[in-house]
């Protein structure tokens, strides 16, 4: 079997960069086609199908040719062009000449991916020239397949006129039909830009009517807010505002509760949720933002707030029951009740059931014309749907009306008030109540969230799709499938890349019901294999959903065994000398042994594998608790495995041997923290999965994963220690090595349980006797945190005269303590830890003061090392260090050597 590139070498850093980059902009990518989560940088997946695909070469000038065109290919935007040995070659041709040379007849292979959601596997596999196997269980994730990995590369240039001239047809019809409906801009008579609105409640006390305001605050850089003038209750009920500077600002709702600003009665959040419930159309226009038809600079904003004014109002009363029931009775599926409880969702609290009720009866209105529109469509080209270019002018039309929906509905909010930004209902996965909401005018083209806007992004995504390099022949099968049950032959696949759901991260069928509904209206007479059912199939969803299986406990397993079964059906089409690659991204760390023992148990061999920092730091990391941002790919083979093996000493010295020297490269690139322990998780199966099984000789028991696993925790506790003290561990006590290794790798941020728990199992510690003596438990979010304590936190033990130490961290924070309050203590103490733990107490000071720079910590124990004339212990450290990351590799003998 030929070794490919990807079990031998990968570019992480260069990948990780690019895939960061390509997250934080989505302008001309394909997530700007339509919503959909946990979509992967097109990059990495470019990156990995490269590598996957090309054999190792013999030749050492090959490979190093083939590791740039790599890193080139795998950049945001795939090159036209790359440079090799000095020449510019189109990309599409220099890959085909090496598929050619390596004698790989691409257009023969077949790649599936199983879980392929948005399409980044499936695209970048037909843009290689591969046959892409495309499936998916979700209905809205093979519509956006179709229009992204299907269209754009079938019809190419003409797709994309056909569509800017349907799309401004939609534009005037809109304009001529709508513009009645919304206001315009009180100076130069623009249309305006958006509204701002809030849920309105009535006080049970004194009955005034009291907006879901969560902070009046419009924008800090220009100095606006709303301020409120409260009437007197013989007067009015109703609050009236005026735009003012910020410092006015007021908070009405807070953590789910009002505190009514004339009586003071705390309206709690069950009152809300059931007021809300009763009168679900309590909407009260606040704001307008128009535009002024400038260009912003630093000082001044293009637009501006305004209070509402009577003709506002009255262009917003839209007979909903009109809509509603004219809706209804052509598109019986808009009717769609949500459940009573779904993950990530906590609308339904607030009596939000069904579809209709995330909208405005102007909102639906736009909906409404949009939909009209595409009947008028249908009806010119009836004779023609089945034409590949109207059926996708038809599912093009269909994302610009969800568009408008997701950024047009009660759950549509104002992001940042920079520019302004408008963020879309989906922003995450599930929908919330955020109390005030955004309506954006669709027929103004410069808002985001417009009609117009939808286009124009729609057409920078469309043609970088079509201008993309590909190798002809490839074809691309796009089917809805349950990954459980794949319905491809046995031994079929050449390969699989692909990206599963992870546990309860994301709700995907609950959050795509809302984007279904539409596009079944819209859609469904032109494909209607796609439209069964009235929402998308949930019964079979890999997720960890607690109210579809009666709690988390049944949930959590009926998503492992599938993942099980899907893994299985992996290594069922596989061929025998098949490749798969597994992303593995979970943040929580303990779910992985779950995960990984249903790889084993499916048969495949781990024969590689790869960390990749390519996620945007992950929300947690703002409350500095230590969470992971990278995500660990996994080749897997089909290939026999070897016979048993004893767990012996010579076992497990292999095993740590191989797994350090990954670690050494990784720990160079910069992984730290959770990430940098997650990534010898790939080294360490590689070693367990490439045997039947592992046999404790002194227990004559098979060794288990979680077993093995600790055993890896304990290479990686070794290799922190040695990290921190620049030598082979010296003897010294648990606590002390704990500190060590929490600050070598997480610096000042807490850790959760399961992170702590692996270094307390390793260091034979328990949690209950660290409290108060090295960590503190604290909660952030309901979540309990720990913390590793610093000299500030132990000033009360440090000030009891009998205080005495028994670590040796103890004793330098206390040393440390002593020396900056220029105590008289200080040199009867220290002779007293000098006679009991000799010079350990330096080097251990020393190689705080290397790890964390710049804290008051080091500036202490610096000091209390001067006193007593200390040398730097490990001097070389640092500049060993800068030595390290200027390394540079090269290739000698198929093997990557690292040079100065
Ligand atoms: C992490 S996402 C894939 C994202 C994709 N890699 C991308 O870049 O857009 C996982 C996908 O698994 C799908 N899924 C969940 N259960 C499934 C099942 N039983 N069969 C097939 N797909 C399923 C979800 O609908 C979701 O689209
Ligand atoms: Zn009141």
């Amino acid at each position: 079997m030929d070794k490919k590139i990807i079990e031998f070498w990968f570019p992480i850093k260069e990948v990780g960069l690019e895939g960061q980059k390509e997250k934080q902009v989505a302008v001309g990518r394909p997530p700007s086609i339509h919503n959909y989560f946990a979509r992967r940088p097109t990059a990495a997946a470019r990156a990995i199908i490269l590598a996957s695909i090309l054999k190792i070469p013999e030749d050492d000038k090959d490979l190093s040719m083939i590791f740039k065109l790599i890193i080139d290919y795998g950049k945001r935007d795939a090159p036209n062009y790359v440079n090799v040995n000095g020449k510019k070659f189109k990309t599409e041709i220099i890959i085909q000449e090496l598929l050619d040379k390596q004698k790989i007849n691409i257009n023969k292979m077949k790649g599936f991916d199983l879980f392929s959601g948005g399409g980044t596997f499936p695209l970048e596999m037909r843009y290689l020239g591969l046959n892409s196997y495309s499936s998916d269980l979700n209905p809205v994730a093979i519509l956006i397949e179709m229009a992204t990995c299907n269209y754009p590369q079938n019809i190419k240039k003409s797709l994309i006129q056909e569509i800017e001239s349907i799309f401004n047809r939609a534009q005037k019809y809109l304009e001529k039909n709508l513009k009645e409906y919304f206001s315009n801009s009180i100076k130069n008579g623009n249309q305006v830009k958006f509204y701002l609105w809030a849920f309105e409640v009535d006080c049970s006390e004194c009955k005034l009517k009291i907006p879901l305001i969560k902070n009046s605050r419009l924008s800090k850089k220009y100095n606006w807010s709303l301020e409120p003038n409260i009437p007197n209750s013989d007067i009015s009920n109703l609050i009236e505002f005026k735009i003012s500077p910020v410092k006015n600002a007021v908070k009405y709702y807070t953590n789910g509760k009002i505190i009514c600003p004339r009586c003071q009665k705390t309206l709690n959040n069950e009152y809300i949720m059931e007021w809300i419930s009763k009168y679900p159309h309590s909407h009260r226009l606040l704001a307008i933002y128009e535009d002024l038809g400038k260009k912003s600079d630093k000082k001044n904003a293009r637009g501006q707030f305004r209070i509402p004014n009577k003709n506002d109002f009255i262009k917003a009363q839209v007979d909903r029951n009109e809509i509603e029931e004219k809706l209804l009775n052509k598109y019986p599926s808009l009717n769609l009740k949500f459940p009573d409880k779904a993950l990530h969702w906590s609308i339904q609290n607030f009596g939000i059931k069904s579809i209709f009720k995330c909208f405005t009866s102007r909102q639906l209105l736009v909906l409404k014309t949009l939909l009209d529109f595409i009947e008028i469509i249908k009806e010119e080209k009836k004779n023609f749907l089945n034409e590949e270019i109207n059926r996708a002018i038809f599912i093009y039309l269909s994302f610009g009306i969800v568009k408008m929906a997701d950024f047009n509905s009660v759950f549509t909010f104002l992001k940042s008030m920079t520019s302004p930004r408008l963020a879309n209902s989906f922003s995450r996965s599930g929908l919330r109540m955020s109390g005030t909401f955004v309506e954006v005018n669709p027929i103004n083209k410069s808002t985001s969230g417009s009609w117009m806007k939808y286009f124009d992004s729609l057409k920078r995504a469309l043609i970088n799709l079509i201008k993309h390099p590909i190798i002809d022949g490839s074809s691309i099968f796009i089917n809805q499938m349950d990954a459980m049950e794949l319905e491809y032959e046995n031994n079929s696949m050449d390969f699989c890349f692909t990206d599963p759901p992870y546990y309860d991260n994301i709700n995907y069928a609950q959050s795509m019901d809302f984007f279904y509904t539409w596009h079944k209206a819209a859609l469904s007479d032109i494909f209607p294999d796609i439209f069964l059912f009235d929402s998308t199939p949930k019964e079979n969803e890999l997720i960890q959903e607690k109210f579809r299986h009666g709690g988390n406990k049944n949930a959590k397993s009926f998503y492992e065994k599938g993942m099980g079964k899907a893994f299985y059906e992996i290594f069922r089409v596989l061929k025998p000398e098949g490749l798969a690659v597994i992303i593995f991204a979970h943040k929580d760390t303990n779910a992985w042994e779950t995960l990984l023992q249903a790889i084993i148990d499916s048969k495949l061999v781990i024969t590689a594998s790869w960390p990749l920092l390519m996620e945007s730091a992950s929300p947690l990391r703002s409350k500095n608790i230590a969470s992971l941002d990278s995500v660990v790919i996994l080749i897997c083979r089909k290939q026999e495995r070897k016979p048993m093996i004893y767990f012996d000493e010579k076992f497990r010295n292999f095993t740590e041997q191989s797994i350090v020297d990954k670690l050494e490269s990784q720990w160079r690139l910069g992984f730290k923290g959770a990430d940098f322990f997650l990534s010898a998780m790939g080294p360490a199966l590689e070693v367990l999965s490439s045997y039947e099984a592992i046999l404790d000789i002194k227990t004559d028991t098979f060794i288990e994963l979680n077993e093995y696993l600790r055993f890896i925790d304990q290479i990686l506790v070794n290799f922190s220690l040695k990290k921190a003290l620049n030598q082979d561990t010296i003897q010294i006590d648990g606590e002390t090595q704990l500190y060590l290794i929490w600050k070598l790798n997480y610096g000042i941020q807490k850790l959760k349980y399961d992170e702590l728990w692996k270094f307390l199992k390793s260091l034979g510690l328990e949690e209950k006797n660290l409290i108060g003596k090295i960590i503190i438990r604290t909660k952030i979010n309901s979540k309990i945190v720990y913390s590793c304590m610093e000299i500030d936190d132990k000033i009360n033990d440090f000030k009891k005269d009998k205080y005495n130490p028994n670590t040796i961290i103890e004793k330098i924070l206390f040393l440390a303590y002593l020396w900056g309050n220029e105590s008289p203590k200080l040199s009867e103490r220290v002779e007293i830890y000098l006679k009991s733990d000799g010079e350990k107490i330096w080097e251990v000071a020393q190689s705080i003061c290397n790890m964390i720079p710049d804290s008051n910590e080091n500036r202490l124990i610096s000091g209390l090392l001067k006193k007593y004339s200390i040398q730097e212990v490990n001097s070389n450290n640092k500049e060993q260090r800068l030595k390290n990351s200027q390394k540079k590799f090269f290739v000698k003998n198929g093997k990557i050597e690292w040079k100065l």
